[in-house]
């Protein structure tokens, strides 16, 4: 008998293809809903593997409900969706995404420092306004770029990446890690900081680390007050690691000067979310991966997990040791 695939959201029809020569396949058909908790929790019921999106909570209660489940295939590199412990409690395997996406993701932060560090959307909303009245010396100034020092928390593929073109930029590169990565710091001309010696040295502080509740708030108030008035802070990993009050009081007060924030600690912002109504912030609505290609790559890549898995193989990228 086929194994039962379920996947939370809508895939393009060229990846489930594939999925289904193999499998039985069900699927939430929309694409921009994710798939109501009581749907999730009834479909998972019968199933061998699930291919979920970082917006579905796969937690003890959702593999408790799910007992053939064997995979987990998250279609993201983060997973702190997923309830790690409770899969290895069952041997479920959880795979993500690594890999497909970094230089995506490190394109998009890049583009979100300079759009931040530059006013780029304020600008143009102001020019689109009518708020354009003159030719102006002092208007719409921002912070340079080329030859500023970056701070990356996180020196993971992605922060790596991140390097790179930071390098094109002639920028000083500091990077905090939890274990410090000295075979990299020649590599790629970067040096090592200790967190508060970063946060008080670097003109653009980029957090690039995975989230977990030990790093819950990690750029709190105190850390925005070792910050440069002058600095900028950019978020492109998940929106737990910054404490958004402190955030929005230190943005306010002109404490920092700015910050480009893809991620919030809950997705999607309401509208009215204290951050939006300020001008020094540009939000985005967690596009870091978003090309074409490389979201077409990471659903390939949850695809081939589970068939992997299911087929009786090693999983290509598992989450867990
Ligand atoms: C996106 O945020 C991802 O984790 O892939």
């Amino acid at each position: 008998m086929k194994q039962t695939v379920y996947i939370t959201r809508k895939l393009p029809e060229d990846i489930i293809n594939t999925l289904s020569l193999h499998f039985h396949v069900r699927m939430w058909k929309e694409e921009n809903i994710p798939v109501p908790r009581d749907i999730l929790l009834k479909e998972v019921e019968d199933i061998d593997a699930l291919i979920c999106l970082l917006t579905d909570k796969i937690d003890e209660e959702v593999i408790g409900r799910a007992p053939h489940l064997k995979i987990i295939s998250n279609v993201a590199v983060g997973y702190n969706n997923i309830d790690i412990a409770a899969a290895v409690k069952r041997g479920i395997q959880v795979t993500n995404t690594p890999g497909v996406l970094t230089e995506t993701t490190a394109d998009l932060t890049f583009a979100l420092l300079m759009a931040t560090a530059r006013g780029v959307t304020t600008a143009s909303e102001a020019l689109r306004n009518g708020k354009w009245g003159a030719w102006s010396l002092m208007e719409f100034t921002g912070q340079d770029i080329f030859s500023a020092t970056l701070g990356i928390i996180g020196l993971g593929r992605i922060g790596e990446a991140l390097v790179k073109r930071a390098k094109g930029f002639d920028m000083n590169v500091l990077y905090y890690n939890r274990s410090r990565k000295q075979d990299k710091e020649q590599e790629l001309d970067i040096h090592y900081a200790e967190l508060n010696d970063l946060l008080q040295k670097a003109d653009y502080v980029c957090l690039m680390i995975p989230y977990s509740t030990e790093v819950h708030h990690l750029i709190g108030k105190e850390e925005l007050s070792l910050m440069k008035p002058t600095a900028i802070l950019i978020n492109t990993a998940r929106g737990g690691l910054v404490d958004e009050d402190a955030l929005y009081q230190a943005l306010k007060n002109r404490d920092i000067w700015a910050a480009g924030l893809d991620v919030f600690e809950i997705e999607p912002v309401p509208a009215d979310h204290h951050l939006l109504s300020l001008n020094n912030v540009v939000t985005l609505p967690h596009i870091g991966s978003a090309s074409y290609k490389t979201r077409m790559s990471m659903a390939q890549l949850a695809v081939e997990n589970v068939v992997s898995v299911l087929g009786g193989g090693e999983a290509l990228t598992p989450v867990q040791m």
